[in-house]
């Protein structure tokens, strides 16, 4: 599915929410085995007065499968736990995918003037590898990962002798798959600097035309896989450590317990004196001590 598509179908589904003409409506008892589902699988919580939005995106679900109503659909989500494809589908339909090119710019201001630098005058010095490894965990379309990776690419001091690899994950398979597609609108591509859209983007043509795609060397920087942050332990090799993890605007969708658990196992994956990015509505205070504060939103992990 087109990432036009995408949006203009979660645009539909919320649009008809805000006038209140769901086609099915969701019950008490189905609300709430429905949201403490999407709460256990995902830890995204659904307070009540995201009901009518649940019922909105979930009701295209049920028109879809030609279900008479919701309580049908709770009946099929039961007989597809855990993992069946409706489960799938649910949660496609729950997350929030919002994102953009350089959203919050001066994370990738800060990665290009400290994180890269410094990372790249201390294996100058012999005193650290030649290695960057970064996650996005909760990367959405893939306009984080691709904007960090054109910073990336553009730091000529990390030249062809550094080993460069930046992981993209997300619950939701179908942004996933669009992130894998790097194809994009110039709506989305409007806040790329020109130079970067010259250097790393090709104009679509045919069924493309009007689009823009990824260059396959900016492409093949990333690896996109579909991680579940919940999940513990996570698909990830015992001796994957991360010097830079981006998490942002992803924990805002979570409560507390969750959130604490996350950025404790997140510390535990990054290498001393790596780096966590988080959105610019959230925070560690009262949350995590395993990070120092450097100020908007980044936070080092200790060297020692
Ligand atoms: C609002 S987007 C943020 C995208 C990007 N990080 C940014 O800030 O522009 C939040 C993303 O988190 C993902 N997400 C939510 N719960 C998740 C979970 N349990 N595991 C992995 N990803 C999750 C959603 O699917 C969604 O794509």
């Amino acid at each position: 599915m087109a990432l036009a598509d995408l949006r203009s179908r979660k645009a539909e589904l919320l649009g008809s929410s805000t006038l209140g003409v769901t086609e099915y409506r969701l019950a008490d008892r189905e609300f709430e085995s429905l949201r403490t589902l999407v709460y256990d699988l995902t830890g995204i919580t659904l307070a009540e007065n995201k009901r009518t939005m649940l019922e909105a995106r979930l009701s295209r679900r049920v028109r879809t499968l030609g279900l008479p109503d919701f309580a049908a659909y709770c009946k099929l989500i039961d007989a597809q736990m855990p993992d069946g494809a409706e489960i799938r589908n649910m949660i496609n339909a729950v997350t929030t995918n919002k994102t953009e090119f350089f959203r919050e710019r001066h994370h990738f201001e800060f990665v290009k003037t400290n994180v890269l630098p410094k990372m790249s005058s201390t294996a100058a010095l012999g005193l650290g590898a030649r290695k960057l490894r970064v996650w996005h965990a909760g990367c959405s379309t893939g306009q984080e990962p691709y904007s960090l990776a054109m910073v990336i690419s553009d730091f000529q001091a990390l030249g062809p002798g550094w080993d460069v690899k930046l992981l993209a994950s997300d619950i939701d398979t179908n942004v996933l798959q669009l992130a894998r597609d790097g194809v994009y609108r110039a709506d989305d591509i409007s806040s790329v600097p020109p130079d970067f859209l010259r250097r790393h983007f090709l104009r679509g043509k045919g069924e493309n035309d009007g689009k823009y795609l990824v260059k396959p060397a900016l492409r093949e920087m990333i690896a996109f896989r579909h991680i579940n942050l919940l999940d513990d332990p996570w698909p990830l090799k015992p001796t994957s450590y991360f010097d830079i993890v981006f998490c942002r605007n992803v924990v805002i969708y979570f409560d507390k317990t969750t959130q604490r658990r996350l950025f404790q196992r997140f510390a535990s994956r990054l290498n001393p004196g790596g780096y966590l990015f988080i959105g610019h509505s959230e925070t560690l205070h009262g949350i995590s001590e395993a990070f120092i504060p450097i100020g908007g939103t980044i936070y080092q992990k200790p060297v020692k």
